[in-house]
């Protein structure tokens, strides 16, 4: 995971760094650090925690216009002030910082570092050392040092380094981690992620794995790692620097799980045809109609809305799916059907689980689709096709709207496909997607309620349970992440039948169990379970759907088509974890030991 940014050009380039990384922190934020280059040479300063704390420790004193920058998430070494980054060679002429994780490292250290003594624990020293030792031993330039470094490497990375002897330059490569050049007037940035450095620059140019990029203030020169230069414009990134501020939410995860009756009205919106209706490329239905078994890959919250995706596709476009955790598929392949389609679901385009996999199924010569909240992700350029989720930057680590986009777009999907395969038509999308944008508004504003629910059931619990049948079950396994990720309740998500199989004795006097009932054919099956442990000690939350609701019941949400109801279930789900995290003092936009965006396998 990790974050990385880079600045060369005419302007104090510590504040630009400090800001970029700020932009980052979604992407690690257990250590920080910058290293700044001018004509007395290089500074480094790195902290453990926060970017906060880093501004503590810059010299503000320093002017340097160039630098380079990186937020950390711990893979080689626990998370302190030596493991941070930027990294230095013995002689400290030269300083990297690095996204991903070199798999070879300790055999290279084996092979060609045995008289280095080792700073830190980190697979990126390594890096900095080969690169000062061919250098030093073997008479190359820096560039080729780098890049015979980087043909030795297994693994992933996005790098950029420093020479000290050189000031007017930064050397970068990347091989499956993200990263983007930034061209400006009389300045050049580098950043994981556009968002860091649109406060400077809207004109980015993609990198390609196993590229190397000349940065100076005034050029980018992108070459192979065989020296062959390729030539590649930029593009301008399509965000909104105002979309990736607070406002006057308090937090980020408020503000995205407001944002969502927009996100669904903007989806329909974006899917629509000149008459109105809801359209998908001609290629993507094709590939659906030909394919005999979909199989959905994801992780997380993108693995739940897959789950949900799974019942649209089945029941309105008549395909088999399954849905499969990313890094499970990797390494335990199921025997795969004669004509399968892959789709990916990803927020952030950049998850190195989902991508492994579709590097394996390419491979093998099967089409991918990827549904994703970033145009010109790496899953995204990867695929074969892409639909984006149009939600807009989600920043707080916890996926909400993220989660219901996908939903939304997966309904929308499985309803074309279902049209375009000439199905009799089992709903108005359109309308009944309408009435959920509504319906996210009224539970919006509701928060009362929801924090009321969260103070009388969580405030003392060490554990949780979320029970529910049907497509109930798979946002109960959304909701109990959601509580879990960012209060630190233990949470179970359960299908209602299966608790007494086992699990159920682990309730108590007092045990939380929160039950969705939103399902007609199961509400009486799920109330039955409801009995069944309140009969052992717990103390039951149901919420349920208008015209399915009981007395006793804790919340009733509003009616919507029984297909959807993931769609506005799901939000209780969100406001009770939000208010449980407050009422905790937790850190809800940025949970402890977890990344927005994991770039790791
Ligand atoms: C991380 C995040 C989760 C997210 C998962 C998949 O673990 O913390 O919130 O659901 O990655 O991310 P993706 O970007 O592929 O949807």
């Amino acid at each position: 995971m990790c974050g990385i940014v880079g600045y060369i050009g005419n302007q104090d380039a510590k504040e630009i760094l400090l800001k970029g990384l700020e932009k980052l922190e979604y992407r690690g934020y257990d250590s920080a650090g910058i290293a700044i280059m001018n004509n007395s040479g290089v500074q480094v300063f790195k902290e453990k925690g926060r970017i906060a704390d880093l501004r503590q420790v810059v010299d503000q004193n320093v002017f340097a216009q160039t630098g380079i920058g990186h937020t950390r998430w711990a893979t080689h070494g626990v998370p302190n002030h030596d493991n941070a980054h930027p990294h230095q060679s013995t002689s400290e002429r030269f300083t990297l910082v690095h996204n991903g994780v070199i798999e070879n490292d300790q055999i290279l250290k084996r092979e060609y570092l045995s008289d280095v003594s080792f700073k830190s624990d980190t697979d990126t020293e390594v890096i900095v050392q080969l690169i000062e030792k061919f250098t030093n031993e073997e008479n190359l330039s820096v560039e080729e040092a780098f890049c015979k470094t980087l043909s030795l490497l297994k693994g992933s990375y996005a790098l950029a380094l420093l020479d000290e002897q050189n000031n007017g330059t930064i050397l970068v490569g990347k091989n499956k981690s993200p990263l983007l050049v930034g061209v400006g007037d009389s300045f050049n940035v580098i950043a994981s992620d556009a968002m860091a450095m649109l406060q400077v620059t809207d004109q980015f140019i993609e990198l390609m794995d196993k590229e190397i990029v000349v940065v100076t203030q005034e050029n980018v020169t992108i070459k192979k790692l065989d020296g062959t230069v390729v030539s590649r414009n930029p593009y301008t990134a399509e965000l909104d620097a105002s979309d990736i501020e607070k406002g006057t939410y308090p937090h980020y995860m408020l503000k995205e799980i407001d944002e969502q009756p927009l996100v669904i009205r903007k989806i329909i919106q974006s899917y629509q045809d000149d008459n109105g209706n809801l359209a998908i490329s001609e290629d993507i239905l094709k590939a659906m109609k030909d394919s005999d078994r979909i199989y959905i890959i994801a992780c997380g919250t993108s693995y739940h809305a897959g789950l949900v995706g799974k019942q649209f596709i089945e029941k309105l476009a008549e395909i088999p799916v399954e849905v499969h955790v990313a890094s499970e598929f990797s390494y335990n392949m199921p025997l795969l059907s004669k004509k399968p389609l892959f789709i990916f679901i990803s927020q952030s385009g950049e998850t190195a689980d989902s991508r492994a996999v579709l590097v394996a199924i390419k491979e093998l010569g099967y089409k991918a689709l990827t549904i994703t909240n970033v145009p010109g992700s790496t899953l995204s350029r990867e695929a074969d096709y892409t639909l984006l989720l149009h939600a807009g930057p989600e920043i707080a680590v916890a996926s909400t709207k993220a989660y219901t986009a996908q939903i939304a777009v997966l309904s929308i999907l499985a309803y074309v496909t279902a049209q375009s395969k000439g199905l009799e038509a089992k709903l108005d999308l359109v309308t009944e997607l309408g009435i959920i944008a509504n319906a996210m508004e009224v539970l919006c504003n509701e928060k009362e309620a929801f924090e009321n629910i969260s103070r009388e059931f969580l405030s003392v619990t060490r554990n949780c349970f979320f029970i529910g049948r049907g497509v109930d079950y798979f946002v109960c396994l959304e909701g109990a992440l959601k509580l879990k990720e960012i209060s630190y309740i233990q949470a179970e998500g359960f299908a209602g039948g299966e608790l007494k199989h086992g699990t159920i004795a682990l309730i108590e006097e007092g045990t939380p169990v929160i039950a969705l009932a939103t399902q007609e054919a199961v509400n009486l099956s799920i109330r039955g379970n409801v009995k069944e442990v309140v009969a052992r000690g717990a103390y039951p939350c149901i919420i349920s759907m208008k015209g399915l609701e009981q007395e006793g019941d804790s919340f009733v949400i509003p009616s919507v088509h029984e297909l959807l109801t993931p769609l506005i279930s799901v939000i209780p789900t969100q406001l009770i974890a939000y208010y449980a995290a407050l009422h905790r003092d937790c850190d809800v936009d940025k949970p402890r030991n977890l990344a927005k965006s994991v770039t790791v396998e």
